[in-house]
């Protein structure tokens, strides 16, 4: 029976395929090659090379998955937003799929990828607050009664997940920063430093993490010889900032809505300095914390099948000659 939904993911630096049962959630197959390595060295993404290695990653991968085409009955991919340099490569493998194996064709969002991570062995629910905390995004976003989706509050500059990479880069650290300077702050024992939090006296929902960047870095500029405590120290200060912000802003947000559920998806969810804050916040409001599971918070290509899974049952495909690339557009209509 053709059931199942073979999904690619390359927006930024992972290589992911995963194959989903659209009838039971049940998953076939998934496979992610990453670049963090690769990118480590230049202390970020180098998008001439992440598209060079997606290209080699992707064949890999598939090549693996072939023993399950006679099952799909639909081709999904990431097509917004990401490096457009890697969105193509995944574009071009599921065009010639589709084509191929004469299935349709559907186009994901990827933030929408990440918010189904919340709902990857289960229908998917509505009416509640989601943040999204990424390397290229930091939003807070109101799913209503129906699945129609409305940003409530996002980053002026920085992301969340960015302002640690930044940080990290900074003390020479590679890249990504976020797991780095989450286990160099576990490592502080006195708590010598201490930065402000961002915007703490403004009624504004939007954040802020360039400034507190900035603190970091004068902080960093005093010390010529930094040591591995002091190291841990700043990065304790730092993620202190950046977590009581994060909770600043949501608390700010709880306010004003209301929520029943709370869920709380995206690469830089896996901190579990955020987490933690975030569960006493929920409490306070007697609100229900969703959370991804921790090896679905980064990028994958399973919360793409899962999204799609979503938009093969409302028929929403793309044609195989459509230009879907759209590598800015952050709009999100609906679930
Ligand atoms: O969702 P994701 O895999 O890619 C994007 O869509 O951007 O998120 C990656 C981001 C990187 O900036 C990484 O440093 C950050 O998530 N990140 C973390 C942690 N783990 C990953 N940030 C803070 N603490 C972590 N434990
Ligand atoms: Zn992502």
């Amino acid at each position: 029976m053709k059931n199942c939904i073979l999904a690619i993911e390359s927006s930024c630096d992972d290589s992911s395929i995963a194959i989903l049962d659209k009838d039971n959630f049940n998953c076939l197959f998934h496979k992610k090659i990453s670049q963090e390595k690769e990118h480590s060295h230049y202390g970020g993404v180098v998008p001439e090379l992440a598209a060079r290695l997606h290209s080699e990653a992707l064949p890999k991968i598939l090549q693996q998955c072939k023993s399950y085409f006679d099952k799909l009955c639909a081709i999904a991919v990431t097509n917004e937003p990401g490096l457009s340099v890697s969105l193509v490569g995944g574009i071009a493998m599921a065009k010639s799929l589709a084509l191929a194996l004469d299935v349709p064709l559907i186009a994901i969002n990827h933030l929408k990828g990440h918010i189904y991570s919340l709902f990857l062995e289960q229908k998917e629910e509505y009416d509640m607050g989601i943040l999204l905390v990424s390397g290229g995004h930091t939003m807070v976003l109101k799913v209503d009664e129906k699945g129609f989706l409305e940003i409530l509050a996002k980053s002026n500059d920085d992301s969340f997940g960015e302002s640690f990479d930044k940080v990290a880069k900074m003390m020479n650290l590679g890249y990504p920063g976020g797991v780095v300077i989450e286990n160099l702050a576990k490592k502080a024992r006195i708590k010598n430093f201490h930065f402000s939090v961002p915007m703490i006296h403004s009624k504004e929902l939007n954040f802020s993490f360039s400034g507190l960047k900035n603190q970091t870095r004068l902080e960093l500029t005093k010390h010529q010889h930094l040591d591995e405590n002091t190291k841990s120290e700043i990065a304790y200060a730092f993620e202190e900032a950046a977590c009581l912000h994060i909770i600043d802003k949501c608390r700010k947000i709880f306010t004003k809505h209301r929520f029943k559920k709370f869920g709380v998806v995206g690469g830089a969810s896996a901190n579990l300095n955020l987490r933690g804050r975030l569960q006493t916040l929920c409490e306070e409001f007697e609100c229900e914390l969703k959370l991804a599971p921790l090896e679905f918070c980064a990028d994958n290509a399973l919360m793409i099948a899962r999204a799609a899974i979503s938009a093969y049952e409302r028929g929403e495909f793309v044609g195989v000659n459509e230009d879907i690339l759209s590598p800015k557009n952050t709009n999100l209509a609906r679930l």
